[in-house]
């Protein structure tokens, strides 16, 4: 009901529309119409209001309601549920109780702020209220769970992607799915799964985008190694349309790997890519391997050519490139 009184607040523009307009169209009664306007003024719409001539909508609050994200979805998976909360712990976490529950594939999961945002290998995923897109996604893909790693490489290129056609910053990926700008972290990827030997239960694809982070509040060990959209070119990013853009984008991606394209999106991994043709230094758990990044292989593997000639194939690890 939200999305449709709002829906016709902005057909009509910066035209009042009458209560009992909103009501005989929408079929609800005139105090129904005014309780719906009043929890939208308490979810931050600014909403005019008169008693003889209605309703005027001035000005959307920077939220990611599901009401709003859902008008902008086209996807066929991403996006059909849209669980939205102001504060979680971990969206990967809520998401995980969710798929344990039975939630839908393509079901996302959003938060304003994480009190405990998570990161790769056990780290913390700084989450400020309203200053980046926090969210998960529950996939439940007929694939074998040898091939659930490709989907890292995926997610990268679909924030990269998402990031320059909408920004026009020309983000690049490290491998396997960091997302970077001037050679500082915009975007994390943590990819969590659930499965048998043979069968995976869900997958929860957990994203973090900074869109404006406080510089004067960034924790003093992020200073360096974050960076935030808002803060390259002094742009203003609309967050509920970045992330639809991006939920759009993924859709799209998903349903090309599971049609058997994914050497196309590695194709266009590569293109973004800011780890090959460099020197680069792996580390996987003890092991630390050194070499020139030259490809990847059909599997999204790194390839590394070392220093006596060798070749090495890295599954995982976190890579830093040598500058
Ligand atoms: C990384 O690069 O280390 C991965 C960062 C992943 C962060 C996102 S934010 C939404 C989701 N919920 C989490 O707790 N983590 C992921």
């Amino acid at each position: 009901m939200k999305s449709k009184i709002l829906s016709l607040l902005r057909e009509h523009d910066s035209d009042f529309v009458s209560g009992q307009e909103i009501s005989r169209i929408l079929g609800v009664s005139r105090t129904a119409v005014w309780k719906h306007i009043r929890s939208l003024k308490e979810g931050g719409y600014e909403i005019e209001s008169h008693s003889k001539i209605g309703y005027r909508l001035i000005e959307t609050p920077d939220r990611l309601y599901g009401h709003e994200l859902s008008s902008l979805l086209k996807g066929k998976v991403f996006g059909q549920q849209v669980i939205y909360r102001e504060k979680v712990g971990s969206t990967n976490e809520l998401a995980k109780e969710l798929a344990r529950k039975g939630a839908s594939q393509g079901t996302v999961v959003i938060a304003e702020e994480q009190t405990g945002g998570k990161g790769r290998i056990g780290r913390v995923w700084y989450s400020p209220a309203g200053q980046g897109l926090w969210f998960s996604v529950i996939l439940r893909p007929e694939i074998s769970p040898i091939d659930a790693s490709k989907l890292t490489l995926i997610c990268a290129v679909g924030v990269a992607k998402t990031i320059r056609e909408t920004t026009g910053i020309a983000a690049g990926i490290k491998w396997p799915n960091d997302v970077l700008i001037d050679h500082r972290k915009v975007a994390g990827i943590l990819i969590e799964m659930n499965a048998e030997l043979d069968k995976i239960n869900y997958l929860v694809i957990g994203i973090g985008v900074n869109v404006s982070l406080d510089e004067a509040r960034v924790p003093s060990e992020l200073a360096n190694i974050a960076i935030s959209l808002e803060g390259q070119k002094k742009l203003k990013v609309t967050r509920v349309a970045l992330l639809a853009a991006l939920l759009n984008n993924l859709d799209h991606l998903y349903e090309d790997f599971l049609d058997g394209k994914f050497s196309q999106i590695l194709t266009a991994w590569k293109d973004m890519s800011v780890t090959l043709n460099r020197w680069v230094k792996v580390v996987s758990g003890s092991e630390t391997e050194e070499g020139i990044a030259f490809d990847l292989d059909d599997d999204g593997a790194l390839i590394l050519m070392k220093k006596d000639g060798s070749v090495k194939k890295i599954l995982a690890g976190d890579v830093n490139v040598q500058e």
